[in-house]
């Protein structure tokens, strides 16, 4: 099969928001819920920039945006819960992060009893305590120290790219 033409645009200096959201999203990535419970209700938010960090001590890192209202109340909570979504849960990662209404109406959830709130159905459960926070610019950095893993082998991740939601498909 012929290699399809690799066409660039011209370089440019345009890094306005709307050029930098539309290159960062050439970069696939998955997407965790973070969630936790507070008074009782699960509270959180959907979070592509997701990376794992290190593995001794185990850490992973979020960045989050410093407009973010849903964060302030997370980041003082003791556990925090990160379901890697998993194919098919595009419609409830959108309601995971829309700004009205109930995020968690049509997913199912469990709380661990610290307070982790984990999705059903998702690729990898971690619960997580927020360690050091760094400059991000417009985001901050956010470690966090892993308490624990439980993975779910064979269920498939959600695939955010270009804006949109896709599935992993064996390379041909
Ligand atoms: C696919 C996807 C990925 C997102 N990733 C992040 C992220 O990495 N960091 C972040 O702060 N917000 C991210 N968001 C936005 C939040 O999910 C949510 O919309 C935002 O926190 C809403 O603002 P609020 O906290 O003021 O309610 C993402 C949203 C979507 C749909």
């Amino acid at each position: 099969m012929a290699t399809p033409a690799h066409h660039p645009t011209a370089p440019s200096a345009d890094l306005s928001a709307a050029t930098l959201r539309q290159a960062f999203g050439a970069y696939p990535t998955g997407v965790v819920a973070i969630g936790a419970l507070r008074d009782g209700a699960p509270d959180g938010f959907a979070a592509s920039s997701f990376v794992s960090i290190s593995l001794e001590p185990p850490m992973i890192a979020v960045s989050v945006a410093r407009t973010s209202t849903t964060w302030p109340r997370l980041s003082g909570l003791p556990v925090l819960g990160l379901s890697v979504l998993s194919h098919g849960q595009g419609a409830q990662c959108r309601r995971l992060a829309s700004r009205a209404g109930d995020r968690f109406e049509g997913t199912d959830w469990q709380a661990t009893p610290e307070g982790a709130v984990l999705i059903e159905g998702a690729a990898l459960w971690l619960t997580a305590r927020v360690g050091a926070v760094y400059d991000g610019g417009d985001h901050e950095i956010v470690l966090m120290e892993l308490l624990t893993a439980e993975l779910f082998p064979g269920v498939e991740p959600l695939v955010f790219h270009t804006s949109q939601f896709r599935e992993l498909s064996p390379h041909a």
